[in-house]
């Protein structure tokens, strides 16, 4: 899996086939809502893969039909928390929570102003405090990182509550130059995994060439 991850300092950006094929159904303005949220699955599923790399692991013995052996396991010692922001990241948690079962799931309310770009909270379930930080792991998950305001506001949540930035990861199937900046200028040590890093964003915010807008393809909303 590493292979097809290019790693620069604190991002990925994937080259592997299975992740551009479907990132370019994404982008195709004919793909339909239904394909639209099945190939959002699918390179999410390959993204998130990479993003929990840095999972802690164990060796344990288990004992086969056969035979006593060595192996390894994800510490149970570790807390996962998954982080969908709302709403285009419902998808994205969905498949994150398929792969690892245990984990909390935190949602993050948040849509993006249309005139002035700036979040706008409206929901968040993270607990007062965290119990138990040193082993906490965050997966924030967006499918797109465009401004990097929602990002900054997602992350910042943990930050301020004790994560260390270093096991903070944020997830985004599409990224525009500008919020990468944003979040590494605020946050150098909160790792960005992402498909592609775009050319820029137009006069709306929107990453260009990108796909449009992500929450409105997935939910079918364009009105
Ligand atoms: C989109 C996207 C991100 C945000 C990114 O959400 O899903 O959350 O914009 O933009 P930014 O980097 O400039 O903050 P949107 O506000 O459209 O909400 P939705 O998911 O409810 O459609
Ligand atoms: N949000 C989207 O859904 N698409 C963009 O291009 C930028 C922000």
């Amino acid at each position: 899996m590493d292979a097809s991850f290019r790693t620069m300092e604190n991002i990925s950006v994937c080259e592997h086939p299975i992740a551009l094929h479907n990132l370019s159904i994404l982008r195709d303005k004919n793909t339909p809502s239904e394909l639209f949220r099945n190939a959002s699955r699918r390179l999410a599923e390959v993204l998130f893969f990479s993003a929990t790399d840095n999972l802690p692991v164990i060796k344990t013995e288990i004992e086969t039909p056969l035979t006593k052996t060595h192996t390894t396991i994800i510490d149970p010692n570790a807390k996962v928390i998954i982080a969908p922001i709302l709403r285009a990241a419902l998808l994205f948690s969905e498949i994150a929570s398929n792969l690892l079962p245990d984990a909390t799931v935190q949602h993050i309310g948040l849509y993006r102003c249309k005139q002035t770009l700036n979040p706008v909270w409206y929901y968040n379930k993270l607990p007062d405090k965290f119990k138990d930080i040193e082993n906490t792991y965050v997966y924030i998950l967006d499918p797109m990182l465009a401004t990097g305001g929602s990002a900054i506001e997602a992350i910042s949540l943990y930050v301020e509550k004790g994560i260390p930035q270093e096991r903070i990861r944020f997830i985004s199937l599409l990224s525009a130059p500008v919020g990468i900046e944003k979040v590494h200028t605020n946050y150098p040590n909160v790792k960005v995994i992402t498909a592609w890093v775009d050319e820029y964003l137009n006069d709306h915010g929107y990453i260009v060439p990108g796909l449009g807008d992500a929450g409105d393809r997935i939910f079918n909303t364009l009105y």
